[in-house]
């Protein structure tokens, strides 16, 4: 990526690039994240703690379009009787990033698509900024119906929906999962530090031991804008674990 593009993506991203003389030209770490305080609160949504286990189905060895059916007609947990329609996940079936956020939100409720609303924006913008095009990579949530009014999905509906996302992550087969926000992370890891810490160390998820790097949610950047500095951080990262 020339300079110039990458100095246009991280203004699509809204940050500000401070080099410091005498740095080098790859190293893109900003003066901000050095000095950013530690978020209170990391997601739009609320804190969560571990999820129940995973409910107990039927294997899952769906194809495709039989996974798409099967969760189009899911009535396994309350969050059906609300959702306008269910939001599967889009992007490259053999895509080497996953991104898995949360849930829909009412846009990604009306659309059938996930991040499709403002958050959504700035998740293209932050794909951009690494030379990824939204539809190269993979992208879904936790949950694939909307949870009333914005709230976290619970324990019981992650844990009915999960089985969806095992079978979505074992059909891609991605060299890279990059979880955003505190409900992807902390369900995908069986956490409950805080999103600050856990993007500190890389993780690995499942039993294919896929790389898996936790960030901001997009949602929690448009309300505390000073983070996006960390946030490149972890694109750097990101962009290293898939080279
Ligand atoms: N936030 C999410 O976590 N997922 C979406 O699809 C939209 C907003
Ligand atoms: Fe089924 Fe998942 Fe929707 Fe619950 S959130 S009804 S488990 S598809």
């Amino acid at each position: 990526m020339d300079d110039r593009y990458r100095q246009a993506c991280l203004s699509a991203m809204g940050i500000v690039r401070y080099v410091r003389r005498g740095r080098l030209p790859g190293d893109m770490t900003t003066e901000l994240a050095e000095t950013s305080p530690e978020p209170v609160q990391e997601s739009p949504r609320q804190h969560e703690s571990k999820p129940a286990a995973a409910a107990n189905v039927e294997p899952a060895v769906d194809s495709w379009q039989q996974l798409k059916s099967r969760v189009k007609n899911c009535t396994a947990c309350e969050l059906h009787v609300a959702r306008t329609q269910t939001v599967f996940g889009v992007g490259d079936e053999h895509a080497e990033l996953m991104v898995i956020g949360e849930a829909p939100g009412a846009e990604e409720d009306r659309q059938g698509e996930p991040f499709v609303g403002a958050a959504g924006q700035l998740l293209n913008a932050m794909l951009l900024a690494v030379g990824l095009r939204r539809e190269q990579v993979y992208i879904a949530n936790i949950v694939k119906c909307r949870p009333p009014g914005n709230r976290n999905p619970s324990k019981t509906e992650a844990a009915a929906c999960r089985r969806y996302l095992d079978r979505q992550i074992e059909l891609i087969q991605p060299r890279v999962i990059l979880s955003v926000g505190a409900v992807s992370a902390h369900n995908l890891l069986l956490s409950d530090e805080s999103v600050g810490r856990l993007r500190l160390r890389p993780h690995q998820y499942g039993k294919y031991n896929i790389p898996l790097l936790v960030t901001y949610h997009p949602a929690y950047l448009l309300r505390s804008p000073a983070e996006k500095a960390k946030v490149w951080q972890d694109l750097q990262k990101l962009v290293q674990l898939m080279r």
